[in-house]
C-alpha cells in the first residue's frame, strides 16, 4: 500500500507557496527536534538551563535547544516575516523581512515532563503578516486568523498533527526519517467519559468549576450520569492529542493562586493553535465553555487564559454549570 508523505500532502495543498514553505520547515526541525529527545541524556538534552523565561519558568535546558532551533530554522527562510516563542521576551523579526508569514511557537510543550522519560511536544501557529517589518503589534491577531497550527508529540511514537483550516491529519515520523500520513480525517467524539485537569488545583477553583468537576466525579448518581475516567499527562500536547484520538476534556481554568492572572496557559502558543486544532476536528475549544478561545482578541504576546476544550456536548456541559 502506497502511503502519503508530509512532503505530498504539502505540495497538494491549496495554499501560498509561502506556507508551503513554512510548513516543510516546521516539519523537517521537528524531526529534528525528535533526536534530540529521543537522545535524552545520550544528547545533553536533561536537566535545567539556570536561566528564568518571560514566563517566569525555571528554563530546561531543551526549552533552549528546541527553541534556538525552530527560530534558527524559521528565520533562515525567505517564507518568514518575523517568530514568536513562549521562550523569548520579544518578537523577532526577520533580519531580510521579505516574507509573508509569521509563526508563533511552543518549542517544548510539558517540559517538566523531559528528565522522567514522559511525552513532550511542540506547538506551532501560523498566522500571515500584514507588513514586511513586523513588530508585536503585528502578531496580536485573533486565533481565527491562523492558516495552519500543528503540534509534535514525542511518545512512543513521533506524531506530527496539522491543519489548514480544512480537518486535522496526522502523521508518523518513520525510522527513515519520514512523515507518513497515518491519521486521516481526525475527528473528535461530541460525547466521553474522560476529563483532563490537575485535581491538585481542586481547592483553588472558582465555584463553577469545583461544581462542574464535582458532578464529574459523582458518576451514574451525578447529574452527567455516567461514569468518568480521570488523566493527566502534564504535556497539552499529549492530553490534547489522546482528546483527539479518542475524546475527552481538557480544563486548565483561572484560579485564586494568581488572581492577576487569567490561567496558566499561553493564548499565543498553546490556547490558539490547539484550538484551531480541536474546532477543526469537530470539537469546541472555549476558554469557560462559551467563549471560543478563537475569538479572544490578543491584547499581549505572553497573555494567559483558562482553557477548556474538547468533546463538544461535554463542554456545553461544563458551560451549563
Ligand atoms: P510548558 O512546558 O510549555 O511550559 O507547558 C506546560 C503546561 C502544559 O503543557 C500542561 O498542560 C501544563 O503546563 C501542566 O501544568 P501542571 O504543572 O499544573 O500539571
Ligand atoms: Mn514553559
Ligand atoms: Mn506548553
Ligand atoms: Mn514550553
Amino acid at each position: 500500500m502506497t502511503r502519503t508523505r508530509l512532503d505530498a500532502h504539502i505540495a497538494a495543498l491549496d495554499a501560498p507557496e509561502g506556507l508551503k514553505t513554512v510548513l516543510t520547515v516546521v516539519a523537517a526541525t521537528c524531526a529534528d527536534i525528535s533526536k534530540v529527545v529521543a537522545g535524552g541524556a545520550l544528547a545533553g538534552a536533561l536537566g535545567a538551563s539556570g536561566q528564568i523565561n518571560v514566563q517566569d519558568e525555571e528554563q530546561k535546558k531543551l526549552d533552549v535547544m528546541t527553541n534556538d532551533m525552530l527560530t534558527e530554522a524559521l528565520l533562515a527562510s525567505p517564507a518568514v516575516a518575523g517568530v514568536a516563542s513562549e521562550e523569548m521576551d520579544e518578537v523577532q523579526p526577520a533580519s531580510n523581512p521579505a516574507g509573508d508569514y509569521l509563526v508563533l511557537f511552543d518549542p517544548l510543550d510539558g517540559s517538566s515532563n523531559i528528565d522522567i522519560n514522559a511525552p513532550v511536544g511542540t506547538i506551532v501557529s501560523v498566522l500571515k503578516s500584514t507588513t514586511a517589518t513586523p513588530t508585536e503589534a503585528d502578531f496580536m491577531q485573533p486565533g481565527r486568523n491562523q492558516v495552519a497550527a500543528l503540534y509534535a508529540v514525542y511518545g512512543p511514537q513521533t506524531m506530527l498533527v496539522l491543519t489548514t483550516g480544512a480537518g486535522v491529519k496526522g502523521f508518523t515520523l518513520s525510522n527513515d526519517g519520514d512523515w507518513i500520513l497515518t491519521h486521516d480525517d481526525i475527528s473528535i467524539s461530541p460525547d466521553t467519559r474522560e476529563f483532563a485537569i490537575n485535581m491538585s488545583n481542586l481547592r483553588h477553583w472558582a465555584e463553577p468549576v469545583q461544581t462542574y468537576v464535582g458532578d464529574l466525579l459523582k458518576g451514574e448518581e451525578g447529574p452527567r450520569a455516567k461514569n468518568f475516567n480521570m488523566r493527566w499527562v502534564a504535556a497539552m500536547v499529549a492530553d490534547v492529542h489522546r482528546i483527539l484520538m479518542r475524546g475527552g476534556v481538557f480544563l486548565y481554568p483561572w484560579d485564586r493562586r494568581e488572581p492577576n492572572k487569567p490561567g496558566k496557559l499561553r493564548l499565543m502558543y498553546e490556547g490558539n493553535p490547539m484550538a484551531f486544532l480541536v474546532e477543526q476536528a469537530g470539537g469546541k475549544a472555549t476558554t469557560d465553555g462559551r467563549q471560543a478561545i478563537l475569538d479572544v482578541q490578543p491584547e499581549h504576546l505572553h497573555q494567559r487564559i483558562p482553557v477548556a476544550l474538547g468533546s463538544a456536548n461535554e463542554i456545553d456541559a461544563y458551560a451549563g454549570v
